[in-house]
């Protein structure tokens, strides 16, 4: 998508769609396109409230050949979260009007940096649609391609907001396009393909930890939820190193890689089990903030880390009760394969700190169904260590607009995941298990600062939103784009 600044007046656009942000407790102007607006306000036809829409054709006094009137809301209650949804909003209503070009006036509360950021991100993810496979496309495929924005005075802040915005939402729905891929397609190995031309692409560096390469570290409980599949695990790490590094820390960013999780000999039931491709979405965030960080270029040094396996049932798979040594050391109890997400993120999260000298950790995984149970699909959950390291994700992620909440992490919990055979079992019974899935992690990060993010609930859609299609929601890249960028 291509955005122009310009200060023109909004009544001298020339465009085929003009949009008008609408506030439900500003009712507009007596005289505004002709006293069309007035009237459908009294009328209630619109009223400004978020996520209304209405068009208004040739409207008078403007240059423009329609009005796209959009609903936001309280004014007083406009943030950039809810001006990421407009821009939604307007993106979804302007692309099934197949309607390629639009403009916008952004000033007062609507013209700040920020705001210009999230209206450009809003726009980008509001028009992805997760068609790839689709012959025939939506509208006959015809996006959103050109937005004019206009502000009193395009400053360099606001034309880097505008850069760092088209920067993040492409990555994240590159993130989404890569989610929306079926098992059959990414595979581990293919998944590792796909990372290497995009690091290429981006200039990262990239290394692909191989099945031989692994099992000679003693990678043994990632290895033990791949053995079941045909297809062969694959650990992908991507490289950002900034040229002048404003302190000596080392961020990694680890990404669960299930690419497809039938849950093993322990089976999920069939009802829903396709939606099971979507267990990379940590990885594919994580590789979709390296496309992006790669691009701004922040003061730190980050590594992506995405282990990635098949979870199948076979011949060759893992049995309920087989004990297995983590690259740690501690030896795990596998009392149920479906829990497979926890026991491949150890070997990981062990290596960033051992092997790749990490001194802050953050992971992405689509856990627990148990997160989605306490928090539906609204926030993810944040588990961690380190009040302090966890606060400044939390404030990241509020800063990208991405809606976070953090859990207990007692000692208590860690009792649960007690074993009569091993070190500890990789399941904590009924209750907390989120908690106890994230205190099975923490045991593997060596006491470095480290935040899990429990993504299972929120990174993927069930049902469209008009800002939003339904399908993968690229959730966390924002949040750890903004990490790095905001590395002091
Ligand atoms: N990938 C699933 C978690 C999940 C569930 C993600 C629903 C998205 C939607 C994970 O590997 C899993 O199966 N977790 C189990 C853990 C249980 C066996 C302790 C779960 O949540 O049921
Ligand atoms: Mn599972
Ligand atoms: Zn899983």
């Amino acid at each position: 998508m291509e955005f122009t600044l310009t200060t023109t007046q909004s009544r001298d656009i020339e465009t085929p769609a003009f949009v008008m942000l609408c506030f439900s407790d500003e009712p507009p102007a007596a005289e505004a396109a002709g006293g069309v607006l007035k009237m459908m306000h009294e009328s209630g036809e619109f009223t400004g409230k978020a996520n209304e829409t209405a068009v208004v054709h040739r409207p008078e006094g403007m240059k423009a050949q329609r009005l796209l009137l959009v609903g936001c809301g309280e004014k007083a209650k406009f943030t950039p979260r809810e001006m990421r949804v407009a821009g939604g909003v307007a993106a979804r209503a302007l692309q099934a009007r197949s309607i390629q070009q639009a403009a916008i006036r952004l000033e007062g509360v609507t013209g700040s940096p920020a705001m210009l950021r999230a209206l450009v991100e809003g726009l980008m993810a509001g028009s992805f649609e997760p068609d790839q496979y689709k012959t025939e496309k939506k509208n006959g495929g015809k996006l959103l391609e050109r937005v004019e924005i206009s502000c009193l005075e395009p400053t360099a802040e606001l034309r880097a907001a505008l850069e760092t915005g088209q920067i993040t939402a492409e990555a994240q729905n590159w993130t989404r396009a890569l989610v929306n891929e079926p098992g059959n397609v990414l595979t581990p190995r293919v998944l590792a393909d796909r990372a290497r031309a995009m690091a290429e692409e981006c200039g990262l560096a990239c290394e692909i930890l191989d099945e031989p390469r692994m099992r000679q570290l003693g990678f043994h409980t990632l290895l033990g939820v791949a053995q079941g599949s045909a297809e062969p695990p694959v650990m992908i790490l991507l490289k950002y190193r900034p040229e002048s590094p404003a302190t000596a820390d080392h961020l990694a960013l680890v990404g669960k890689g299930v690419t497809f999780d039938t849950g093993g000999i322990s089976i999920k039931p069939s009802d829903g089990m396709e939606k099971m491709k979507y267990d990379m979405a940590g990885a594919a965030a994580v590789l979709g903030a390296m496309r992006a960080i790669a691009r701004l270029k922040p003061p730190v040094a980050v590594t992506a880390c995405a282990p990635c396996v098949e979870n199948m049932p076979g011949p060759k798979a893992q049995r309920p009760g087989d004990i297995v040594r983590t690259y740690q050391g501690k030896t795990v109890e596998v009392l149920n394969t479906d829990a497979e997400g926890r026991l491949i993120l150890a070997d990981a999260l062990t290596y960033m700190v051992r092997n790749e000298g990490a001194t802050h950790l953050a992971d992405a995984a689509t856990l627990t169904g148990a997160i989605a149970v306490a928090l539906a699909h609204v926030y993810a959950g944040a588990f961690s260590n380190d009040e302090a390291w966890q606060q400044r994700v939390l404030e990241a992620a509020r800063s990208a607009g991405e809606r976070i909440w953090p859990f207990p992490m007692d000692a208590d919990y860690r009792e649960l995941l007690k074993s009569a055979f091993a070190d500890l079992a990789n399941i904590g019974g009924r209750w907390g298990g989120s908690i106890t899935a994230a205190k099975f992690l923490e045991e593997f990060v060596e006491g470095k600062p480290w935040v899990h993010l429990d993504i299972a609930g929120v990174a993927w859609l069930e049902e469209a939103k008009p800002w939003m299609a339904k399908g993968p929601t690229g959730f966390a890249v924002r949040t750890f784009i903004e990490l790095a960028r905001g590395w002091a």
